[in-house]
């Protein structure tokens, strides 16, 4: 009898390329792996949702005819001098250190066409993105890398940050390949080596500190200007309402698909939840204290598109802030570097080692003849038009809905594709009316 045919060769569902490939490079190096960017894994996200739009029981706005704004205002609860946006799209928060000076200014210039806010980050102010943002966000970070009093005052807004989507818990990394001699300058630290920030701010343990702190920013700032909280998508009811309590002026909710400068790639993909899951418990809390549109809700993590945006917005957001999209912008991952991204072991689109600073488009480096390569005049017109963009298409789709307002938008508008997301989302599942875990309450989340 003769054998029988040998089956097909079988790839493992658990041990997958990827999973194996790590495992080798484990193997061979003793070390986790850093990167930059966000989640890579597919999560539950806005492409799960969907806008019904008006048709016989709606009425749709015209759209050469009909308004559709978009201002926001951020911080009216208690500074004196909120900020007023065209849009409500800010670029989020993203070191000097991890980018380079051009895109920091790139990112400043794009930002200010498009009438909207940037933002600071890790290592403090650099005198160009101040001089070409016409409103910065100033972030006072755990690491307290770049803090200077008098940056607090030069700023439009300030922004503590507890903790980022890509890492809550954790602290950001710079390595000694991207720390010259201007970035250790401003950290306070010695060029060239490794520098780990901390993941917890030295002078508080809790919301009773929170709220001494944010208390002596405005005593700094003359109760000026607002005052946000950032955090990691991890419990958003309570760290929002936390956030709220301790006087916040805005409440900055950053999802697992956030990019990061550098971390761990364990940490990236299993620490936090996406930010489709943590809008509506955070606007859970601001309702139940009686304060959801008095403190902004501004949220992020892989934040793409205008039907982002307004999916974002319908959930209950005031606004969103974009990282990696920003710099795909500039001009981040560009096929046409092909060739740089395979001399460095990668390809366009998957180029994620932030951390090693050899950026070829002149953005995550720190190197002058790679940054040079950042035109920051170009780049932020890229940006500014990728902004005005965004804010058409919100446009386009809260116009289709009935809204003359972009914040007019909400969850009775949008269905979900899976039962996953109609349950994160707390809106039906397409052709049905069935919300999946309608009735948990705060408790649920
Ligand atoms: C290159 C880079 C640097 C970053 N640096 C900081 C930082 O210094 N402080 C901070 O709060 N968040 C930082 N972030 C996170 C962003 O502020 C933001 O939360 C995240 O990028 C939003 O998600 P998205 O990239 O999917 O848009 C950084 C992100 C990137 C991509």
């Amino acid at each position: 009898m003769s054998a029988p045919p040998r089956t097909r060769p079988r790839l493992s569902a658990t041990f997958t390329p990827d999973v194996m490939s790590e495992i080798r490079r484990a193997a061979a190096t003793g070390i986790y792996d850093i990167r930059g960017a966000g989640a890579k894994r597919k999560l539950p996200h806005f492409d799960d949702l969907l806008f019904l739009g008006a048709s016989i029981s709606r009425y749709p706005l015209e759209g050469y005819r009909e308004r559709c704004d978009t201002q926001v205002v951020l911080g009216a609860r208690h500074a004196s001098k909120p900020i007023v946006l065209k849009t409500p799209v800010t670029i989020a928060g993203m070191s000097f250190g991890s980018l380079s000076a051009q895109a920091k200014e790139a990112l400043g210039r794009g930002a200010t066409l498009a009438g909207t806010s940037t933002t600071t980050g890790d290592g403090g102010m650099t005198a160009e993105e101040r001089g070409h943002s016409q409103t910065l966000v100033y972030q006072y970070l755990p690491s307290r890398y770049g803090m200077n009093p008098d940056d607090l005052r030069r700023a439009d807004a300030i922004e503590i940050v507890i903790g980022q989507g890509a890492k809550p818990g954790g602290g950001g990394m710079l390595l000694g390949q991207k720390i010259n001699e201007r970035v250790a300058g401003m950290r306070c630290l010695p060029p060239g080596i490794d520098q780990r920030s901390a993941c917890r701010h030295p002078d508080w343990t809790g919301p009773d500190d929170l709220e001494i702190k944010i208390e002596e920013l405005r005593e700094i700032t003359d109760w000026e200007k607002p005052i946000y909280v950032k955090v990691g998508a991890s419990r958003p009811y309570y760290d929002t309402a936390l956030a709220a309590k301790s006087g916040a002026d805005v409440v900055v909710l950053d999802g697992m698909q956030g990019g990061t400068a550098a971390t761990q790639d364990v940490f990236i993909e299993n620490v936090g939840i996406p930010i489709l899951a943590a809008i509506r418990p955070a606007v859970q809390a601001l309702q139940d204290l009686g304060l959801h549109r008095t403190v902004q809700l501004v949220v992020s993590g892989g934040i793409r598109s205008g039907a982002d945006v307004a999916k974002a917005l319908a959930l209950g957001a005031d606004a969103v802030a974009i990282g990696t999209a920003a710099l795909i912008a500039l001009g981040d991952n560009d096929p046409a570097l092909e060739a740089e991204y395979e001399a460095l072991g990668t390809t366009a689109g998957a180029y994620d080692d932030w951390h090693e600073g050899n950026d070829p488009a002149g953005i995550t480096t720190q190197r002058p003849e790679l940054a040079s390569r950042l035109d920051p005049v170009l780049g932020g017109r890229r940006l500014a038009n990728y902004l005005a963009v965004m804010t058409l298409e919100a446009q386009t789709i809260a116009r289709a809905c009935g809204k003359s307002h972009l914040h007019n938008l909400e969850p009775e508008d949008l269905v979900a594709l899976t039962i996953e997301a109609a349950a994160m989302a707390g809106v039906p599942l397409a052709g049905t009316s069935w919300v999946p875990g309608k009735g948990a309450g705060a408790a649920g989340f």
